[in-house]
């Protein structure tokens, strides 16, 4: 599973570099990432350990490598976040941690790291089991449903409660299930638009995209607001960001930042975790003997009953067949670093400003690092086997100091999620649906119809 050539220091490695296959005059390779991204970027490493590829005007770097991934992401100073993509997020996310820039990001992480800490999870898993409970309870048998929405207001929910544990949280449940569906579509239509100009001109889309955006904020606000009048901590994420002290500075966030927080974990919590779950199902719907595993282990270790937050530790097949899930279909698929000053890479000169891609699905289906890449193999996370995979290879929550701050919330919901609807429903797939990921914001199945049969 592993390659040789990661273990090499970057020193002495003979890093190949290549050019992508394909680019046109003026326009480079932005029609074939535009059409089939993943096809096109999945291609690449057969071109080089470092790839360069043109977007328009613009030249990119893919690393293939797991090494050079690895020297990028764990060098956040050299390599920040930034780009166009950045800058359009910014009118949407603020100024939070996904948006920040180094210096800001590492104080920001300070601050909002207590909110994630251990010791809140069991609030959070009270919120995650009950509702896994409530979506497998609530549907009928033989009635088809769309596992991609389903999914998706589980995890709203979920997140929406995680947040804000009052009873505002239903009133913010219904308003974050209708806007941030057009403000993730809004946002995606822009970061796509290379002009800028698409976000200005008077559409529909658009309006509907500003509309959803000022409800949310306002929605936001005025929750930090009653949270501050009321005061106290109730064990919720907001009152985690709210109480924040910053151990170096002794600062904390203000009201603008805490919007912004609340603003990046709505968009990065959701979609994702979501995204993953629908996947899983469509997976173990063509998969029976997967299926016949999980369900084993659910008949095991719940016996009848939902699961709880302390059954996790003993789901560990329901872990493994999520945890190869995030390996076929990672749903942050594709994301982004600029380098900050000039630097080397794979001993390439670049210089400041380079726009550097870091594609997770490119390394998980690459065959040098996973044998039979494109087979859904939950037991290759058995330990035994899961120690021969090298280090970077497997990044669905990325790495370094910007790695995914709720990887532990989103595996414990996941894992709620999954044995709560498996341990009672079989999802059979709809025949003759065809269901191919869209990569978009988020690497989504699109509509997964698929009917539940009582187990
Ligand atoms: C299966 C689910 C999830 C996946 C695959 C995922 C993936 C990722 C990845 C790859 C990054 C790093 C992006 C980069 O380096 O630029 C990230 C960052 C982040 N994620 Fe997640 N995520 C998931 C769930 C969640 C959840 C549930 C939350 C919050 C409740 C969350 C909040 C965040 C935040 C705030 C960041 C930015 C962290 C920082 O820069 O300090 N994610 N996520």
């Amino acid at each position: 599973m592993s390659t040789k050539t990661a273990h090499q220091s970057s020193a002495t490695h003979n890093w190949r570099f290549g050019t992508a296959p394909g680019g046109l005059p003026l326009i480079g390779h932005a029609v074939l990432m535009g059409r089939r991204p993943l096809e096109f970027l999945a291609s690449l490493p057969a071109h080089g350990d470092l790839v360069e590829l043109r977007l328009g005007p613009s030249r990119a770097y893919l690393p293939c490598h797991p090494e050079l991934v690895q020297q990028v992401l764990l060098n956040a100073r050299t390599y920040d976040t930034g780009g166009p993509v950045k800058e359009k997020a910014r009118p949407i996310l603020g100024n939070g941690l996904i948006t920040s820039d180094w210096a800001d990001h590492r104080r920001q992480r300070r601050l909002v790291q207590p909110a994630f800490h251990p010791a809140r999870m069991p609030t959070y898993a009270e919120v995650m089991q009950r509702e896994a409970a409530g979506e497998s309870l609530s549907w009928e048998a033989g009635e088809a449903i769309d596992v991609s929405n389903a999914m998706q207001a589980l995890t709203a929910r979920v997140t929406a409660r995680a947040l804000f544990s009052t009873e505002i949280a239903s009133h913010a449940v219904a308003e974050i299930q209708h806007c941030l569906p057009i403000i993730v579509h809004g946002a995606y239509r822009q970061a796509l638009d290379p002009t800028g100009l698409l976000a200005k001109l008077p559409l529909a889309a658009n309006r509907r995209f500003d509309e959803a955006r000022t409800r949310l904020h306002r929605l936001i606000n005025q929750i930090v607001e009653d949270y501050r009048a009321e005061g106290g901590d109730r064990g919720d994420l907001l009152s985690a960001l709210l109480g924040a002290e910053d151990p170096e500075t002794g600062g904390s966030l203000d009201d603008q930042e805490i919007h912004d927080q609340v603003m990046t974990l709505l968009l990065a919590g959701i979609e994702t975790t979501a995204s993953a779950l629908a996947w899983s199902f469509h997976l173990l719907g063509r998969n029976p003997e997967v299926e016949a595993a999980l369900h084993a282990e659910l008949d095991e270790v719940l016996d009848g009953r939902s699961p709880v937050y302390a059954d996790v530790p003993r789901l560990e097949y329901t872990q493994r067949v999520f945890t190869e899930t995030l390996r076929l279909y990672p749903p942050a698929w594709l994301y982004t670093r600029t380098t900050t000053e000039a630097t080397e890479l794979a001993g390439r000169q670049l210089p400041p400003r380079s726009d550097i891609l870091i594609s997770p699905y490119v390394l998980h289906h690459n065959a040098a690092l996973f044998k039979d890449p494109e087979s859904f193999d939950p037991d290759r996370w058995v330990p035994e086997r899961a120690k021969d995979v090298t280090r970077g290879c497997y990044l669905p929550f990325g790495a370094g100091s910007r790695k995914c701050i709720g990887d532990v919330f989103g595996m414990t919901e996941a894992t709620l999620a999954l044995a709560a609807i498996a341990a009672r429903w079989r999802l059979r797939p709809v025949p003759d649906t065809t269901i191919r990921p869209r990569p978009h914001m988020s690497l989504s199945a699109g509509p997964l119809p698929m009917v539940p049969q009582p187990r």
